[in-house]
Formats: C-alpha cells, sequence, structure tokens
C-alpha cells in the first residue's frame, strides 16, 4: 500500500484524490490518510503530491504512518474532490516534524 506521511500536514493540497482509481483519500482537518485496504499499490498518487507526502509503505520507517493512515481512514469522511489547500500550504511544505500538529 502507499501512504500519506507527516509532509502533508497543514499543506493538504489534495491533488492526490483527482487521480486515485480507487478512491480511497480520507480527510482530516489538516491532513488527508489513505485506506490501506482499499489501496491498490497502483503508484498513480504519488509523483502528483507536491508535497511529496505519499510513498510506499515498504520504505523504512513508515510504520507508524501506515497505522494512523489505516485507523483515521476508518472515521474520516472519503474525499475524492480537489479543494483548495491549507491557507498557509506553502509555508508548511517542506517543514519537518509536523507530526504533533496532526489533528486528530
Ligand atoms: Fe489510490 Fe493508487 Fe495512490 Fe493507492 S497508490 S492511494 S490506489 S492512487
Ligand atoms: Fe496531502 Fe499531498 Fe494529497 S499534501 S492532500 S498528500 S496532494
Amino acid at each position: 500500500t502507499y501512504v500519506v506521511t507527516e509532509a502533508c500536514i497543514n499543506c493538504k493540497y489534495t491533488d492526490c484524490v483527482e487521480v486515485c482509481p480507487v478512491d480511497c483519500f480520507y480527510e482530516g482537518e489538516n491532513m488527508l490518510v489513505i485506506n490501506p485496504n482499499e489501496c491498490i499499490d497502483c503508484g498513480v498518487c504519488e509523483p502528483e503530491c507536491p508535497a511529496e507526502a505519499i510513498l510506499p509503505d515498504t520504505e523504512d520507517g513508515l510504520d507508524e504512518w501506515l497505522e494512523i493512515n489505516t485507523k483515521f481512514s476508518e472515521s474520516w469522511p472519503n474525499i475524492t474532490v480537489q479543494k483548495d489547500p491549507m491557507p498557509d500550504a506553502e509555508d508548511w511544505d517542506g517543514k519537518d516534524d509536523k507530526k504533533e500538529l496532526l489533528s486528530e
């Protein structure tokens, strides 16, 4: 599966949702997640994210993000249409240590 990682937080560009063939993105207040049980591993969303927030879960150190994607995709609403990014998306793009800012 692919997962959305920390880089999405406070950016939420939502380009990703437009290309997913199985509509498996879910929206929180300041981040999206992928439902790993629905993702078919096609990889088309990865290059679409301006923040490079989407990665295959086979990369090192992503266990925590796989858990977060799994957990929140069960309760957050599905999102399939692109919307405006977060107001300060450009300022937050590329910043480290955003994880503590994740709104549940
Ligand atoms: Fe959707 Fe494919 Fe991305 Fe999985 S890898 S979230 S199926 S676009
Ligand atoms: Fe987030 Fe990138 Fe999608 S910033 S909303 S994963 S396009």
